[in-house]
């Protein structure tokens, strides 16, 4: 199975191992599918959609007929996540759904956190305030870039909520080393909140944190 260049991009990002990986909002489980191929992990696919994960079922059914014990799949709001059921190092991927969703899910998610979980994120849009909510929670930075699929630019976000790892910042810091895309990813970033600040003034501070990024 081949992945587009942004799953494969969060595939690749995870080196560690883990006993427990969440494809979360995973409509057709692909990168789920992939890391059941590639990690000793259990895999949990996660949309709300009832018939996506009765698709989800059959594919797996059908592709991975030796694995039935290795993964589990729930029609269900990520919110309700039952992290706390599980024991071991777990990682929950929320890729593909807009900022503001993540940002509703990631609250909830982390209001009952016990054991250390780390989150991979990609989100579609809104990433400012997605960083401010995050900076908010208690949570730290492992990884951070930027990957472009179809002409879009997505931030990538792998975040812990162990001890190890960095502060989150609203605008991002390893997302604006990466050259050439990190110039296009500004361009259109600050083309953005430039449209967006004509009928919504507040978003005028936002337009000019961005514009006091030097590349
Ligand atoms: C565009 S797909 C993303 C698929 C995949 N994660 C990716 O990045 O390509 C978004 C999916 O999120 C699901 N979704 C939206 N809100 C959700 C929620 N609160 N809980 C679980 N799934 C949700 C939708 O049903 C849809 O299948």
């Amino acid at each position: 199975m081949k992945l587009g260049k942004r799953l494969q991009t969060l595939h690749d990002v995870v080196t560690q191992d883990y006993q427990h990986i969440w494809d979360c909002c995973c409509d057709h489980g692909q990168l789920g599918a992939q890391f059941l191929h590639s990690s000793q992990a259990h895999i949990h696919f996660v949309d709300v959609v009832p018939a996506l994960i009765a698709k989800v079922k059959q594919d797996l059914t059908c592709f991975f007929p030796e694995a039935e014990t290795r993964y589990s799949l729930y029609t269900l709001d990520v919110a309700k996540l039952p992290l706390t059921q599980y024991l071991g190092r777990q990682l929950v991927i929320i890729a593909g759904v807009g900022g503001d969703l993540t940002a509703t899910l990631m609250t909830s998610l982390c209001n009952d956190l016990r054991d250390e979980v780390d989150f991979l994120l990609c989100p579609v849009h809104h990433h400012y305030s997605l960083r401010q909510t995050l900076q908010s929670l208690p949570l730290k930075v492992v990884h951070e870039s930027l990957v472009e699929e179809n002409r879009r630019i997505y931030e990538v976000l792998y975040l812990t909520s162990g001890k190890t790892g960095t502060a989150i910042t609203p605008l991002g810091e390893a997302i604006w080393q990466q050259g050439a895309l990190s110039k296009r990813y500004l361009e259109k970033t600050l083309d953005h909140y430039a449209r967006v600040a004509k009928g919504k003034p507040e978003a005028q501070a936002i337009l000019s944190a961005y514009q006091h990024l030097t590349l």
